[in-house]
């Protein structure tokens, strides 16, 4: 496996690891609070059965014919004795008949302040059996303010128990605890889920972009096979293509083209002429100069060629080079007539890098250019056959070209443009 493809894989691996724990992160988040709010209903429901309970204890206070005083002495013996042996109790208690009348109320010693932060006017009276509270925060500390219903043993109602009720700073610790630990639990059990999910899939998409490179190359090859095809009728060899593509690579990574735009420029590259396949041998090899019918016979390898690529999506992004790779800036050039940038950037850098091969070629018609007398030539075409910018940053990296290729025999040229091929499609 290559570089590029190890690459491909890391990234993948990357984002997948990344993805997981961030989705656990935010599972164990949601869990969290989930369990919290869970959690306190539940405090609440057992806070409130709970007064249900200890309001059975006072029963015996409602009976008939008892007033106000021992009402009021036996609730506060109930009250200081569950604040003497629980931490959470009730700090202020209240009972009323069945018609909803006050018999008497009492507060544990030190907790009278209680009553000035509950409206204790807006409770509610539920129907027997029933319950209602409410919850207010006095100092960070929660009290519960409680209504029960009383019953008889026949269940009918007899009056209401109201109370007040607190719970300590411990009681509130431990649910904090419980809290924290479910919480914990549940990241915990998030992110061993996450851990044991990211091999599969971490193999499952290793697959995928296995499958995804072998159609990757598959096309790659087909991009060849098809430039080659016409290189041999043309020339008999491809190194025209792999040269060509060197060339308008290096001038598109000068003008900072992107690599989307770049992968295009490369398939035009390899298919520029894929279309002198539909033109005559006798058009096509002719060693003289074309008549202007035989001319006008060649002219149309360009349509043919947009015929080829129009029957291969991953092909279509070719069209830039190969519709406008004979177009010329001043307009001049075939099949359209473009001028200056209604040419697409790709046919008018591959129309420099074309020409520049096609002098500096040797042909069994011509002797090859030296590269000092292709760019005089180039430059007479400059605003004319040529983008004069583009024809700046040919010139310029021209140095560097030549250090590249310069000389290299076609095997050596070949592999430098694997090697791009490689840089670009990451396969
Ligand atoms: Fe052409």
């Amino acid at each position: 496996m290559n570089g590029p493809a190890v690459n491909i894989i890391a990234g993948f691996r990357r984002r997948l690891a990344l993805r997981l724990v961030s989705a656990g992160l935010v599972a164990a988040v949601v869990a969290g609070l989930a369990a919290f709010f869970i959690q306190t209903e539940r405090l609440d429901e057992f806070l409130v059965d709970h007064a249900a309970l200890e309001a059975e204890a006072l029963r015996p206070l409602m009976a008939a014919g008892r007033d106000k005083d021992t009402v009021e002495r036996g609730l506060r013996t109930v009250l200081e004795a569950r604040a003497a042996v629980s931490r959470d109790f009730f700090v202020l208690a209240e009972l009323y008949d069945s018609d909803q009348r006050a018999l008497g109320e009492a507060s544990v010693s030190g907790y009278g302040f209680v009553e000035d932060h509950f409206d204790r006017s807006r409770h509610q009276f539920p129907s027997p059996g029933g319950t209602w509270y409410t919850k207010t925060f006095i100092k960070d500390a929660p009290y519960l303010q409680v209504m029960v219903s009383l019953t008889d043993a026949a269940g009918r109602g007899t009056g209401w128990f109201e109370g007040i009720y607190r719970l300590s700073p411990k009681t509130m610790a431990a649910i904090r605890d419980d809290v924290m630990q479910i919480t914990v639990l549940v990241v915990v059990i998030v992110l061993m889920t996450a851990a044991m999910l990211y091999p599969l899939m971490a193999s499952l998409q290793g697959n995928v972009v296995d499958a995804a490179r072998g159609l990757l190359r598959a096309n790659i090859e087909t991009l060849k096979v098809l430039g080659n095809a016409i290189a041999k009728r043309d020339s008999d060899t491809n190194a025209h293509n792999y040269r060509v593509t060197v060339y308008a690579v290096r001038i598109a990574e000068r003008l900072g083209l992107d690599q989307a735009a770049i992968r295009s420029l490369i398939k035009g590259a390899f298919l520029h002429d894929v279309g002198k396949i539909a033109v005559p041998d006798a058009i096509l090899l002719k060693p003289g100069k074309l008549d202007e019918a035989e001319f006008a016979e060649m002219k149309t390898h360009v349509g043919h060629g947009l015929d080829i690529i129009a029957a291969n999506l991953w092909l279509g992004d070719a069209a830039d080079v190969v519709g406008g790779h004979h177009e010329k800036v001043d307009g001049s050039g075939y099949p359209r007539g473009l001028a200056g940038e209604s040419i697409p950037m790709a046919a008018r850098i591959f129309a420099i890098a074309d020409v520049f091969d096609a002098l500096t070629s040797e042909r069994p018609y011509k002797r090859p250019l030296s590269v000092e007398a292709t760019m005089e030539i180039l430059e007479q075409g400059r605003g004319r056959h040529f983008d004069a910018a583009i024809l700046d940053a040919f010139a310029a990296i021209m140095p560097a070209l030549r250090a590249e290729i310069g000389g290299r025999p076609d095997s050596e040229v070949e592999t430098l443009a694997e090697r791009l091929l490689a840089a670009y499609f990451e396969f």
